[in-house]
Order: structure tokens, then C-alpha cells, then sequence
């Protein structure tokens, strides 16, 4: 089975071929974050028309790598939703098209099922039961997965995602868009010590999150303190908010009593949350799983691991699009048992 990957649920246009027994065969990826960094987020529409664009070429791009042909490709999955209804549109209409055109099945794929998934696709993947700490731009999930495919929700964010909270922040500090990386950058400069913000949430029990008060902390203190305290700033939110969803994460681990944590979503690239998380799980006796960093972001990777999963499982979409601007994990059909 070889599974074309389509993921254009936001600004990156991810395209991806996966084979069941050799694995990743090829993955392109195209960011839209120069068009829209003028504007300080994604404006949808231009994300919608550069999807248009940047998909087939891609595909191309993809069939080349692999030295593949269109017609060996057995199942194409796309993501279906969670997020931009325009974006996904895109998507989903040219993966409906080239699956009708080639005459095989097409799935949509839930956008955080993907994340989720994504440390699967490296060479010593976890084995569920597990927590999986789900941290991107537009969702921030501790979910616990007791097999693939079966998801319950253990806590969300009750405001800003971690990703969208780091984007602000690093917004506030000039640091353009996207600025999660950049802002992770200059944390490297900073003083630890000068600023401590909030740990929003850790003083109470539960394992739901809230991450605009840490942001307009940075707000007040970058209002008093002024641009020369921007690295510690940076230094200060970023230790408010690795500190936070360590704390979180070693709750979800002790109340499910698993062993087991799986990060993805784009903020799982960065470098101190790997580092603490790390460090959380080994004196808890417990393993943590990564995907690689650039597996951590969107990409067409995921999606086609979600699809061959699913596909192989027997699910499959009708001739319809379908396309969900909202979509909970955990309504998810379950996946049978292999
Ligand atoms: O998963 P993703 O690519 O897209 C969504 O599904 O939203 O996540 C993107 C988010 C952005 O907010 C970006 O700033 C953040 O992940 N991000 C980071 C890092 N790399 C990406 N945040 C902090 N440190 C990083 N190294
Ligand atoms: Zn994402």
C-alpha cells in the first residue's frame, strides 16, 4: 500500500508518500511564512490561494524523490480539520480529485491525530498505552492514548494555544512571525533570574491549561522594563511555559499511571521542553518520545501515516469533501485492532 500524504490545514503545504513496508519513500514541504509575515498571522486567503499553487508541484516534487509513479499510489489521506476551512478546502478537493482520477480510496485525516502520530514515523516509535502532550499554534491537549485511534481528553487550554501564546509574546518583542523559534532564540541570551512570570494553573489540581496570562505578563513587564530586557523577557516566558507543561505532563503521568509520554506539534521542537521533559521523565522512571524536529511542525508525513493506518483498517470517504473547521479528537472512529 502507498499512501499519498496532502496536508494544507494552515500556512505550510506538507505532500508526502508512504509505503506500509518501506516506510517514508519521500516528503516535501513548502511554509508560507514569509507571505504572511508582513501581516503578523496568516491571513486565509492567501493561504488558501498559495495551496493552490504549491500543490501539485509538490507532488511532483514528491513523486521524483521516490522515483515513483502517480499510478502506484494505492490511497490518498488529506487533512480534513481541524483548521482553516478555505486552506482545507484546498486540500481536500485536489486529494478527492487525484483519488477519484487514479480510482482509489481517500481519507480525511484529523489534523491532531496527525501530530500525534508523528513519532511513529521514527526508528524506535512508542507503543500505547500512553500520554501524549499534543502542543501546536491551535491546540494545546494532554490526551490519553490507551491504543491508536482511541483518544480521551485529559486537559486543553482554556484561552491561547502554547504555540499561539509564544507567537504573541515573540510578536510583542519584534520578533516577527512566526516567532516561536525566534523567540526560543533569543531565550538563549537571557537571564533566567531578572523576570519569573506565572505558572498559570499549576497551583490547583486538573490538568487543563491557560496560557494568556503568561502573555500579558510579558506585556506588562516589556511595557515597564523596555526593549533592552527583551532576551530576558524571552528567557522568563519561556521557563513559564516549559515549567508549566512539565508540571502538567508529570500529573498526566502520575494519574493514568503510565509510563509513557509522547510530545509532537510545532512548540515539541523546542529545545529547553525537550530538554525538561526529558529530564521530568527519567526521574519518574518514565520514557518520552519526540518526533524528529522537523516532523514536530505540519507536514504531509503525518497525514500519511494517520491514512495508511486508517485506510488499511478498512475506513474510507464517499465522493464527498469533507473539510471541519472544529473537530474533537475524541470523536474519532476507533481504529479495529490489527
Ligand atoms: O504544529 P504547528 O506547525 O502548526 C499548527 O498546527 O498550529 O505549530 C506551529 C507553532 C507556531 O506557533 C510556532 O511558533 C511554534 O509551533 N514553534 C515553536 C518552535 N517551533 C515552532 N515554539 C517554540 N519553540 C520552537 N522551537
Ligand atoms: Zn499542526
Amino acid at each position: 500500500m502507498l499512501i499519498l500524504g496532502i496536508e494544507t490545514s494552515c500556512d505550510e503545504t506538507g505532500i508526502a508518500l508512504l509505503d506500509a513496508h518501506r516506510g517514508l519513500l519521500a516528503h516535501a514541504l513548502h511554509s508560507q511564512a514569509s507571505l504572511h509575515a508582513e501581516y503578523g498571522g496568516v491571513v486565509p486567503e492567501l493561504a488558501s490561494r498559495d495551496h493552490i499553487r504549491r500543490t501539485l508541484p509538490l507532488l511532483r516534487q514528491v513523486l521524483d524523490q521516490a522515483g515513483a509513479q502517480a499510478s502506484q499510489i494505492t490511497g490518498v489521506a488529506y487533512t480534513a480539520g481541524p483548521g482553516l476551512m478555505g486552506a482545507l478546502m484546498v486540500g481536500a478537493s485536489v486529494a478527492r480529485s487525484l483519488a477519484w482520477s487514479w480510482g482509489v480510496p481517500s481519507l480525511g485525516i484529523h489534523h491532531m491525530e496527525g501530530h500525534l502520530l508523528a513519532p511513529m514515523l521514527e526508528p524506535a516509535p512508542p507503543a500505547a498505552p500512553f500520554v501524549a502532550l499534543l502542543v501546536s499554534g491551535g491546540h494545546t491537549m494532554l490526551v490519553k492514548v490507551s491504543r491508536i485511534g482511541c483518544y480521551t481528553m485529559l486537559g486543553e487550554t482554556l484561552d491561547d494555544a502554547v504555540g499561539e501564546a509564544f507567537d504573541k509574546t515573540a510578536l510583542l518583542l519584534g520578533l516577527g512571525y512566526p516567532g516561536g523559534p525566534a523567540l526560543a532564540r533569543m531565550a538563549e541570551s537571557g537571564d533566567p533570574e531578572r523576570f519569573r512570570f506565572p505558572r498559570p494553573m499549576t497551583d490547583r489540581p486538573g490538568l487543563d491549561f491557560s496560557f494568556s496570562g503568561v502573555k500579558t505578563h510579558a506585556i506588562q513587564i516589556w511595557r515597564s522594563a523596555g526593549p533592552d530586557a527583551r532576551a530576558d523577557i524571552a528567557r522568563a516566558f519561556e521557563e513559564a511555559v516549559v515549567d508549566t507543561l512539565r508540571i502538567k505532563c508529570q500529573r498526566a503521568l502520575q494519574a493514568s499511571g503510565l509510563r509513557t509520554l509522547v510530545v509532537a506539534g510545532g512548540v515539541g521542537a523546542n529545545r529547553r521542553l525537550r530538554t525538561a521533559l526529558q529530564a521530568m521523565a527519567a526521574r519518574h522512571r518514565a520514557r518520552v518520545y519526540f518526533p524528529r524536529p522537523e516532523f514536530c511542525t505540519d507536514n504531509g508525513a503525518m497525514i500519511a501515516y494517520a491514512g495508511l493506518l486508517r485506510i488499511q483498517g478498512g475506513q474510507t470517504d464517499g465522493l464527498g469533501i469533507q473539510a471541519r473547521a472544529r473537530w474533537r479528537l475524541d470523536e474519532l472512529p476507533p481504529l479495529e485492532r490489527p
